[in-house]
């Protein structure tokens, strides 16, 4: 896990290991992740470190998508273009972004997949998966104990019942995210103390394939309140069964 004094040191250091890992490829592919996280990381791509990305051979695409038109304030889509397509020059080309003006969102979950497979083939790898970590152990819009998470055959699925809004969504599922040469997940922020805790006990989100661990100080501190309650819990659930 690393760990750095805020999220802006912590985006600088991703932005450095993307650039580093850029280099030298002919062709650079990563699933974006969407929430506030990424912000920070996705400015400073566009700025600071705008020059020394080869953008011609980035290819964005997006690890999941609210289904809402890229206008409205919570599309993923829509904060990348702004944070950071709008800055670099990157080729239209190269922007992969889900469908969500269909009808019908598995339409789109399907298209998408056809998306993934016609640039990558049919063991799709990306150079980088990028997720985050949501206070209940969810990455992309894979929610604990939802169906998508036991997804064996497709590559993106569309999700209906997201407990964060909106709750329409497409997302990745575990056999192309667990394909990636490399997964990185960032999380920031006090208010995930708790899952992230949980995460590196391996007691949520087990089915993802070991990530590298980015993180600010206020993530990686211990919550030791929340996990005296936890603890409380699991000896009345271990009484309960018992019983
Ligand atoms: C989404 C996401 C989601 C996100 C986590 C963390 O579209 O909601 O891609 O998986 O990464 O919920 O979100 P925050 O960074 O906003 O806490």
């Amino acid at each position: 896990m690393n760990v750095f004094s805020d999220r802006e040191a912590m985006s600088q250091a991703v932005a450095r290991a993307l650039v580093e890992a850029v280099s030298g490829c002919t062709r650079f592919t990563i699933a974006l992740s969407g929430g506030g996280t990424p912000k920070t990381l996705y400015r400073l791509l566009a700025t600071d470190f705008r020059e020394q990305i080869p953008w011609e051979r980035v290819h964005l695409f997006w690890s999941d998508e609210r289904y809402v038109a890229p206008e409205h304030p919570e599309s993923n889509i829509g904060m990348v273009r702004k944070e950071l397509i709008d800055g670099v020059p990157i080729p239209e080309a190269n922007v992969h972004a889900p469908r969500t003006d269909l009808e019908e969102p598995d339409d789109a979950a399907r298209l998408y997949e056809e998306d993934v497979r016609r640039l990558l083939g049919y063991d799709p790898r990306f150079d980088w998966m990028l997720l985050g970590l949501g206070e209940d152990g969810h990455v992309a819009s894979l929610f604990p104990d939802s169906a998508a998470v036991e997804e064996r055959d497709r590559l993106v699925v569309a999700v209906r019942d997201s407990p964060k809004p909106p709750s329409l969504r497409l997302t990745m599922t575990p056999p192309l995210i667990n394909r990636s040469r490399e997964i990185h997940m960032l999380v920031a922020g006090a208010s995930k103390r708790h899952a992230l805790e949980k995460f590196r006990e391996k007691k949520s989100t087990t089915w993802l394939r070991p990530p590298t661990v980015w993180v600010d100080r206020a993530a990686s501190i211990r919550d030791d309140t929340r996990r005296a309650q936890d603890h409380v819990q699991e000896d009345r659930d271990e009484k309960d069964h018992r019983h």
